[in-house]
């Protein structure tokens, strides 16, 4: 992991937020690389949700909702974390959490076990960020960050049944900012306060919700291995009963074997009609589906699968990193499935001198409306390839000398390194075609 976080920050994918400040407890910013790579995670699930299926909806609710949808949720009363303070050193820590912690005071051992913890009783600390609406903080102006994204897809429900002209099984999909107040926030983008999620409610027959949430277990595990996450690295780890949230009678975890061991990569649960009785129940408003064909009515049932688009693209990079001999020397390379990858291409001249850049911005012009490409005439050509490495560029275009006399270029291969010769005008297409031809991580064959 640590060398995931100092590979982000020296090419600027991800770093601490208000840095000049001394940055603020586990909240990140992305950079350039970062921003198109989880751009590129997010567009995959949309992808996989929209565009290559019939039967699911785009949403985009607000953040800030009314504070009724978390009393109906149930998130004010349920969405809490045991939390402990030491008397002695006047520190919080997650009650479930304590022998993956450490008391600040040496030795260092997990709190409650040093000569001098004391610990108080377990108590609920809810974990939504509180805020106040309008210009003046009086009563009843408290609203709360959403802490899932999920609600405002169930409150939109009759609004986007009349609209969308689908009747159940259909889903409807939403990505945004989610907000907690985590009390152990930590493991770089891992468990962050403020993180993105993609998530799916997937509205069905009552009978049926057993038979969709085994069918979104495999659909969820399918997206992240043909994405390249090699397959012995996840697992599915079903929810023991005292582990399920309180929406759900059926919750397993798709889960990566991250450098700090197996966790939580999505959740995909049964949340049963709970959500919407209880938002009908509190909003006097009919949240049902009414087949005028049968003449059936009922209230649909849930699977939702909930991935954090954060902690994908940080699986992402964790599959990804590699290191290799070449030379002698160590190449450090980014092995993304090129869907993913920031930059698809990079245009390198050779040299900078014979006509060389001339006709690499020509070809970098003609790259750039197919995919996201790259310029760089800065430094020797080897440094220029191990910087494409290092930020996983699938491939790299040079102009060289022969290029003056046949207008073919070089087209280097990242992972296996071979050299193509290729003709300028079949770039765009031969650019086009590899990318989407099936890929599997080179890291499997290596294994
Ligand atoms: N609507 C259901 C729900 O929110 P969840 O398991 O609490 O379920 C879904 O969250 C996903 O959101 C998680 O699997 C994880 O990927 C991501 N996530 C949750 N809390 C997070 C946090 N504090 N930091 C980063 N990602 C988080």
């Amino acid at each position: 992991m640590d060398k995931i976080v100092a590979l982000c920050k020296r090419r600027g994918f991800v770093f601490p937020s208000s840095e000049i400040y001394g940055g603020l407890g586990s909240t990140y910013d992305y950079g350039h690389y970062g921003v198109l790579l989880k751009r590129n995670v997010k567009d995959e699930w949309w992808r996989a949700m929209l565009q290559e299926r019939d039967d699911i909806v785009a949403l985009d609710a607000a953040i800030l909702m009314s504070p009724k949808v978390w009393e109906a949720s149930g998130h004010l009363e349920s969405f809490t974390d045991p939390l402990v303070d030491c008397r002695r050193c006047g520190q919080r820590f997650r009650a479930d959490h304590l022998d993956q912690l450490e008391c600040p005071e040496k030795p260092s051992k997990p709190p409650g076990e040093g000569p001098n913890c004391d610990l108080t009783e377990a108590r609920a600390f809810n974990l939504m960020f509180e805020t106040t609406i309008g210009p003046v903080r009086e009563s009843g102006a408290e609203i709360y960050l959403r802490p899932e994204t999920a609600q405002g897809i169930f409150v939109d429900f009759p609004q986007v049944l009349q609209t969308s002209r689908k009747k159940p099984p259909f889903g409807i999909a939403q990505v945004g900012k989610s907000f907690r107040n985590e009390i152990t926030p930590g493991n770089f983008v891992f468990r962050t306060r403020e993180f993105e999620q993609m998530e799916m409610e997937f509205f069905v027959a009552p009978g049926e919700a057993p038979r969709w949430f085994e069918y979104w277990l495999e659909e969820r595990m399918r997206w992240y291995v043909d994405l390249g996450i090699r397959p012995d690295r996840l697992r599915l780890r079903p929810h023991d009963a005292d582990e399920l949230s309180h929406y759900s009678s059926q919750t397993s975890d798709v889960e990566y074997l991250f450098p700090i061991g197996w966790s939580e990569l999505e959740g995909i649960a049964n949340r049963g009609d709970f959500d919407l009785r209880a938002h009908a129940e509190h909003s006097g408003k009919k949240l049902e589906y009414f087949d005028s064909g049968s003449g059936e009515r009922y209230v649909p049932h849930v699977i939702e699968p909930a991935a954090g688009a954060d902690r994908a693209t940080l699986a992402f990079m964790v599959d990804a990193y590699d290191e290799e001999e070449i030379e002698g020397e160590t190449r450090t390379v980014l092995r993304f499935h090129p869907r993913l990858a920031p930059v698809k291409v990079a245009v390198l001249p050779l040299v900078r001198k014979d006509g060389l850049p001339e006709i690499a911005q020509e070809v970098y012009a003609s790259l750039k409306p197919v995919v996201q490409a790259e310029y760089d005439e800065g430094g020797s050509i080897g440094r220029r390839y191990r910087r494409q490495d290092e930020i996983g560029t699938p491939w790299s275009v040079t102009v060289d000398h022969q290029t003056t006399k046949d207008r073919t270029v070089t087209l280097r291969d990242r992972d296996s390194l071979e050299q193509a010769r290729v003709a300028i005008d079949d770039l765009p297409g031969e650019i086009a075609g590899r990318l989407r031809a099936p890929w599997r991580s080179p890291k499997l064959a290596a294994a």
